[in-house]
């Protein structure tokens, strides 16, 4: 694994003082558009969005050695109202049972301590070609681990779910959401995501999923707000249930193109993850991670 590099410090807050000359020198350049007679259309936002909220999903898949985890937290701590989930991958999965390792307990002990954190943990489903056995034992190992303090996940991440409609796929996650619904070591509220990475058959939608991620791949070819709506209405659910992990964004991609893409998801999605990185994209923190999580709040 790379070295993950360590993120820019967090944008100073804004002094009531410097939002006052903001808002005088505003006024002062609309003034003297309006006197060259610009028209205000040409300045002003198309449409004032109504700024729903979006949950922040990390897919945490690098090790908590060497401080790598502190980004989340301090992202957490200063973002108190935003909330995040954070899918936890000792090992491709929850690794050696009874617990994970002396690192990863203490530093998921540190995200369960966080009120605005939810961990669940990451399952690989391989489309459905993997065994129910395997999938059910990694569940209860994820569930063993609540029987410590303070450790333990409240939720499932299941990569890699099938795409295409067949009996056995729609059995399948049928039955491994209910094998996690009926394991009480995964802890309240159980949330099960769902990674098909595209959008899946409507017949794969009534597994009884939380959140499905309808969309994993690059920023080049995210789709377009309106193509997105009209696809998500082919399938049952609703805004909170469904998310992206958006890749490869321009490492110099400006705050207004990452304002866009935020404001154009949240009115079909409830979860989002954006990184400019293009390779390791789960194992590093991208550049853009704190321009990130100051754009999300409302
Ligand atoms: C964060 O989660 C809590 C608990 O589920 C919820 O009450 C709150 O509305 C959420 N906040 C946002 C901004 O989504
Ligand atoms: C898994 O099963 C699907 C059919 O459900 C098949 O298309 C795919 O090639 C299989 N193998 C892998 C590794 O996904
Ligand atoms: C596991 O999968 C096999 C083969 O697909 C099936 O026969 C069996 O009933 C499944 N077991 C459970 C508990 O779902
Ligand atoms: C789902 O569970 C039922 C009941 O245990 C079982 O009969 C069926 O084979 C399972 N389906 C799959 C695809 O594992
Ligand atoms: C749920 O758990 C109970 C007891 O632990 C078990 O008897 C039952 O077979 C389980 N059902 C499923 C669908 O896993
Ligand atoms: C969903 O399943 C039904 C049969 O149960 C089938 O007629 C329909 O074509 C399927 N829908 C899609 C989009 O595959
Ligand atoms: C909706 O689903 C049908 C098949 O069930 C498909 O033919 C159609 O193209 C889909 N529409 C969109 C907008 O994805």
């Amino acid at each position: 694994m790379q070295k993950p590099k360590p993120p820019p410090p967090p944008p100073p807050k804004k002094s009531i003082v410097s939002e006052r000359c903001f808002a005088i020198s505003v006024t002062l350049t609309l003034v003297l558009m309006c006197a060259l007679g610009i028209p205000l259309a040409a300045i002003l936002p198309p449409r004032t969005v109504e700024q729903l909220p979006i949950n922040i999903i990390v897919p945490l898949y690098m090790s908590p050695d060497f401080s790598n985890w502190d980004p989340l937290y301090d992202a957490a701590i200063r973002y108190e109202n935003t909330n995040f989930t954070v899918i936890v991958n000792p090992a491709n999965g929850p690794g050696t049972p009874p617990e994970p390792g002396y690192v990863y307990v203490q530093a998921i002990q540190r995200l369960n301590q966080l009120p605005n954190v939810q961990a669940v943990g990451y399952i690989q489903t391989n489309r459905g070609n993997r065994t129910n056995e395997t999938v059910y034992s990694d569940i209860d190992v994820y569930g063993q681990w609540a029987k410590k303090h303070q450790l333990g996940v409240h939720g499932i991440f299941f990569h890699h779910t099938p795409v295409e409609d067949s009996p056995h796929n729609r059995g399948y996650l049928k039955n491994i959401t209910k094998a996690v619904r009926n394991t009480t070591g995964i802890l309240a509220p159980q949330t099960v995501i769902f990674n098909p990475g595209a959008i899946p058959n409507v017949n794969l939608t009534h597994a009884g999923a939380d959140v499905t991620i309808i969309y994993e791949g690059s920023y080049f070819t995210v789709p377009k707000q309106e193509e997105l709506k009209t696809r998500l209405s082919n399938i049952t659910g609703t805004r909170p249930n469904y998310g992206m992990l958006v890749l490869a964004m321009p490492t110099n991609i400006r705050r207004p193109d990452l304002r866009r893409l935020i404001n154009d998801a949240r009115r079909d999605i409830g979860y989002l993850y954006a990184t400019d990185l293009y390779e390791g994209y789960y194992e590093n923190w991208g550049g853009k991670w704190w321009d990130f999580v100051d754009l999300v709040p409302s």
